[in-house]
């Protein structure tokens, strides 16, 4: 009796947290698609197969101040197993993730108020593309 009444509470529990974990998944990924959908809208600006334009320029910079700070939160204990592509590092290397996500977030920091022109705009993404790529090597799966 008391074991089927503890597992009536447990159980139940068990399963929000699984829950839980699923929608922290979601919701990083969800960020990390709008950063990527912008980066592929500031891509074709930089190449010159779309004219440069202010107005997209600080939304691409609005969704990357936003996203970044919203994201770390989201890689909390346990979800690192599910449909993610997070790396086992962010885990086992908290601190380099940290830091990798703290570069990312203080460069697009100094470069937003450069993207009201179309130089600084090319500046600015050059300053933050990199980080992209830095912390997928070190904390994404392929
Ligand atoms: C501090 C680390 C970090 C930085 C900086 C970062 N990413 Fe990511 N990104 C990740 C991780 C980790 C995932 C995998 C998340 C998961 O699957 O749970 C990811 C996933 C993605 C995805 C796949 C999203 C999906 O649909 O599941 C895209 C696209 C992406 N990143 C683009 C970018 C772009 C573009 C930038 C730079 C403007 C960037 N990322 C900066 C860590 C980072």
């Amino acid at each position: 009796m008391r074991f089927a009444l503890l597992a009536a509470v447990l159980v139940p529990l068990a399963a929000t947290a699984v829950v839980a974990q699923t929608n922290v998944i979601k919701d990083r990924q969800a960020i990390m698609k709008d950063i990527g959908d912008q980066t592929k809208v500031a891509g074709a600006m930089v190449k010159g197969e779309a004219p440069y334009d202010a107005a997209k320029a600080a939304a691409i910079f609005k969704t990357y101040t936003d996203g970044a700070a919203k994201f770390g939160a989201l890689f909390t204990e346990g979800s690192n197993v599910g449909e993610t592509k997070a790396a086992p590092a962010i885990w086992s290397d908290r601190a380099g993730f940290d830091a990798a996500l703290a570069k990312f977030k203080a460069d697009v920091a100094a470069n937003v108020d450069k993207v009201g022109t179309e130089a600084g705009f090319k500046a600015a993404m050059a300053a933050v593309g990199e980080d992209c790529a830095a912390c997928h090597r070190a904390y994404k799966l392929r």
